[in-house]
């Protein structure tokens, strides 16, 4: 399905607190997930939604560290930009920051910390909305820890609240979201909730009560992994590297995703393995363009 959406914001904010001491040199998103920087997941699942504008978030301290490490995305063929959330005040802040960015087109987020595993049409598909906002639902085994949707029996999406202490269903809220243009005007009316935020949960009740809000589950076949505590930091890296090993392939590696999304050519990727370093990724990155494209 071809994607309308062509924009998507990264936001790697807020302070990892969970993770100290880890966090205390480095920010999260560029923690080690097994084998790449945590950034790597999310980036890798915009760019196979076929998205190519990308807006990264994140606080003043961890932006240059973020800048530093991606650039301008031209190796990758896509086109990367950089602004600073001053304060922690919320996800949704992320649309009235990048306000000029989102101009009038729709645009899709994501958050630094998510990474998605399987087959991701269920986000190709929702690129393609045309009016309203779209979000996911994953069966987890803590909801509470997440936002929060409610079905009705027809499998209707009646609720949503954000890490409630009594859960109305096991269906958690991914943090990846599909909005139409209408996002920053939405989210300049929202006040900050009790803690101080403008939060991505209830700019997405706005959605729902005026029943423009898609909510498509997730089945078994995805995996939406967590990395926001040490267990489950490792439990991610585990996963990824159960099936990198069995399969000699990698995830998210953004020079191959690159290629084989056609952002890039095979002459610039041979140009991008020569300024790599020797090494395992460079040897992979090099039999991805000895073998030449390979369907997705
Ligand atoms: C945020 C959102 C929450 C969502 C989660 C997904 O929570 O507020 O609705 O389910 O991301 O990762 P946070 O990670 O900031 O606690």
């Amino acid at each position: 399905m071809v994607a309308m959406t062509k924009k998507a914001i990264l936001l790697a904010g807020g302070a990892g607190s969970r993770l100290f001491p880890l966090t205390q040199i480095v920010c999260k998103q560029l923690l080690p997930v097994y084998d790449k920087p945590m950034i790597c997941y999310p980036l890798a699942t915009l760019m196979l939604g076929g998205l190519r504008e990308i807006l990264v978030i994140s606080t003043p301290k961890d932006l240059p560290v973020l800048r530093n490490f991606l650039g301008d995305g031209r190796q990758l063929g896509i086109k990367l930009d950089y602004a600073e959330q001053p304060k922690p005040e919320g996800i949704a802040q992320a649309f009235l920051i990048g306000a000029k960015f989102v101009e009038d087109r729709g645009v899709s987020l994501i958050l630094g910390d998510n990474i998605f595993y399987g087959k991701l049409d269920f986000f190709r598909e929702a690129l393609a909305l045309k009016r309203g906002a779209c979000v996911f639902g994953y069966q987890v085994r803590d909801p509470q820890r997440y936002g929060v949707i409610e079905f009705d029996e027809s499998g209707r999406a009646i609720s949503l609240e954000e890490k409630p202490h009594n859960p109305r269903s096991q269906f958690a809220v991914p943090g990846l979201y599909v909005y139409d243009q209408r996002v920053v005007e939405f989210c300049q009316a929202l006040k900050p909730s009790a803690r101080g935020e403008i939060e991505i949960t209830d700019l997405n009740r706005r959605y729902l009560e005026n029943g423009e809000l898609q909510v498509k589950r997730l089945g078994r076949g995805i995996a939406w992994l967590d990395t926001g505590t040490p267990t489950s930091l490792l439990e991610a890296s585990n996963y990824i590297a159960t099936i990198e090993h069995r399969q000699g392939m990698k995830i998210a590696c953004l020079e191959e995703i690159a290629l084989r999304m056609g952002f890039i050519q095979a002459d610039a990727l041979s140009s991008l393995i020569d300024r790599l370093p020797k090494g395992d990724y460079r040897d992979y990155l090099q039999r991805v363009a000895d073998d030449g494209p390979i369907p997705r």
